[in-house]
């Protein structure tokens, strides 16, 4: 794993819009993972201003998103869709038939996940997929637990997870949903290339179990470990516990 240490969350986001952009002018129809979250809040709002300084064009890029609670739809504020939109998506020329997104309202859910991973296929897979980490060492929606899938599954969240995620609903985690749809850890895994993003002192611990730790499905994020192309972004504090 390449390790890079900002001196703040804002730096980092620099960094990573920039070696993003780079990558979409590299390539303008590369296919991109991307997160929700806290974390990279400060990434869009960097990639959106780069896109209007400097005409990033998104014509072509496709992306797919890590995940979706059950139970909401594309609209309904709190759904990691709604906050993409808000984010990114409504101030870039991406098409709307680019934007690859679980369907938190799909009736057959089995045949939701299985879309999405033929869709992710037809695309010719990922290029590029960006991670956040949760406290407890989840990416996308994949928890720890005695066995990960290995494919676009749903998943019930833990306690910590619903927690996490509270800021998106009024502060209350228990409205928060309690259950996603999430990428599997192939599904990840198999992204050519893998960043990994995480600020505050709040991710240290994971942070530091994740790179120096064993790999454990304890630890989804353990398993970056066997991908040969990550780099783990972090700023000071959560790089905190490595030193
Ligand atoms: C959420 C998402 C993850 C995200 C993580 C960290 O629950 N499912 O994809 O990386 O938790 O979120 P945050 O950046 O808000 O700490």
């Amino acid at each position: 794993m390449k390790l890079e240490i900002y001196e703040s969350e804002h730096h980092l986001a620099l960094a990573l819009a920039s070696a993003v952009a780079g990558a979409i002018r590299r390539q303008p129809d590369m296919v991109l993972g991307l997160p929700t979250g806290r974390t990279p809040i400060a990434l869009y709002g960097e990639l959106v201003r780069l896109t209007c300084r400097e005409g990033l064009d998104w014509s072509r890029v496709r992306t797919f998103n890590l995940d979706e609670f059950v139970g909401l739809s594309a609209e309904t504020p709190g759904s990691y869709r709604s906050f993409m939109h808000q984010h990114l998506f409504a101030h870039v020329n991406l098409a709307g038939r680019h934007i690859g997104f679980l369907d938190g309202l799909a009736a057959d859910v089995e045949a939701e996940c299985d879309r999405y991973e033929r869709a992710i296929a037809a695309a010719g897979g990922i290029d590029l997929v960006i991670l956040g980490i949760g406290a407890n060492g989840h990416i996308g929606f994949n928890e720890p637990a005695p066995a990960l899938a290995s494919r676009t599954h749903r998943v019930a969240l833990e306690d910590e997870s619903r927690a996490g995620n509270a800021l998106w609903f009024g502060g209350d985690a228990a409205r928060v949903p309690r259950e996603a749809l999430s990428m599997g850890m192939a599904t990840i895994l198999n992204a050519r290339e893998v960043v990994l993003i995480a600020t505050g002192e709040g991710k240290a611990d994971a942070v530091a179990a994740m790179i120096r730790g064993g790999i454990t499905t304890e630890l989804p994020a353990s398993f970056l470990q066997l991908h040969p192309h990550v780099t783990v972004m972090l700023d000071e504090a959560a790089a905190g516990d490595l030193r």
